[in-house]
């Protein structure tokens, strides 16, 4: 099953029975399955050995793994697709593997080499086609991630690490246009610190103001600058856009907001669609006087797992703005549809974006 052409020596050994006939495909929801097989290989020595490809199954960690006491993990999300010709399409991959890198640096983990992210993420597929659901609203949702594992309590940075990849059967991470309340008093990245690096920090200090503001109704926040809360930055699971006076807005990265693959993928697609994109801060008070006048028409947030999710209402100050019903000629729909076309391979991928299996 290992194809010939890959550069590390993976060994594979196979599930003896495949979980794949207990799985509804007419009902994913978002990695309520995972897929028989995982990725997984070892840091040690300062380099990484031992690839293989197992059974998904538990883990053996030590209580003193550092990572269970100091966080010293980083993740990233990406997706596959299958076409209509049962190809399996992956959504640049290359992109992730940067990224990976970066919140590594940042975190002081080891990097990896590029090669050994995207390939590792190829095999594994090769040896999970069957799980790839075909339907336009249907990806396989890649999950790498990489751990410290040293068996040590105190505050240095590990020697030893594991770097994995799970993956996930995905249908739509949002079922329905989101309620987003913008956040005034919670910070979830300062400048200087680690929001531009996809580490489980950024999600855990997340939870709290995220679920005070689910209780009054809400799915998800607006996160503003941790200096003065004027600006918005990102939401949690999303980057963040808006349509003001027909321009498409979307505030820029620094440090303190994701780098998002599908924000990115979105600002390039929109000289294909003849749309106007400014990247820009954006205020609180630009956001609430446009919803006032009428000149949003609309806003919606965009991440590998949520793709385009439009925004229904936004709350602030203890006010809920609605927004106009989607409609097939908004921004929103029209990017979906292009990005969609370019992963189902229905278009010219223009960008060099997507890798066939
Ligand atoms: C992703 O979009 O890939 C994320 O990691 C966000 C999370 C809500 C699943």
């Amino acid at each position: 099953q290992i194809r010939k052409n890959s550069f590390m020596n993976i060994k594979l050994s196979k599930v003896k029975k495949s979980k794949i006939s207990d799985v509804d495909f007419s009902n994913l929801g978002f990695c309520k399955y995972y897929t028989d097989h995982m990725f997984i290989c070892d840091y040690e020595d300062k380099s990484w050995k031992n690839f293989r490809i197992v059974p998904f199954e538990d883990l053996k960690l030590s209580p003193a793994c550092t990572t269970l006491h100091y966080g010293q993990t980083i993740f990233e999300g990406l997706k596959a697709y299958k076409n209509d010709n049962d190809d399996i399409l992956i959504f640049r991959s290359d992109k992730n593997a940067k990224r990976f890198n970066i919140s590594a640096h940042r975190m002081c983990m080891p990097s990896i080499p590029e090669e050994i992210f995207t390939d590792s993420i190829n095999q594994l597929l090769n040896v999970e086609k069957d799980w790839v659901p075909s339907g336009k609203d249907n990806s396989l949702y890649i999950r790498p991630l990489m751990f410290a594992v040293d068996p040590y309590i105190g505050i240095k940075p590990a020697d030893k690490y594991i770097f994995m990849i799970i993956c996930g059967l995905a249908g739509g991470y949002y079922s329905e246009p989101v309620n987003v309340k913008i956040e005034k008093k919670y910070t979830r990245a300062i400048s200087g610190g680690v929001g531009y690096a996809k580490t489980a920090a950024n999600y855990a200090a997340a939870l709290y103001p995220a679920v005070e503001a689910q209780k009054e109704g809400y799915h998800q926040l607006i996160w503003t600058d941790g200096k003065e809360h004027n600006y918005v930055e990102e939401s949690g699971t999303m980057n963040l856009f808006f349509v003001i006076n027909n321009t498409l807005i979307t505030p820029p990265l620094g440090d303190t907001v994701l780098d998002g693959v599908t924000r990115d993928s979105i600002i390039s697609v929109c000289s294909e669609l003849d749309i106007k994109v400014e990247v820009r801060k954006i205020s609180i008070n630009e956001i609430i006087d446009s919803l006032d006048k009428g000149l949003m028409t609309e806003a919606f947030g965009a991440g590998t797992a949520a793709t385009v999710a439009p925004i229904k209402t936004i709350g602030y100050n203890s006010k809920n703005y609605n927004l106009p019903k989607i409609d097939k000629s908004d921004y929103s729909q029209k990017i979906l549809d292009y990005l969609n076309k370019i992963k189902f391979g229905k278009i010219e991928d223009k960008f060099g974006w997507v890798t066939k299996l």
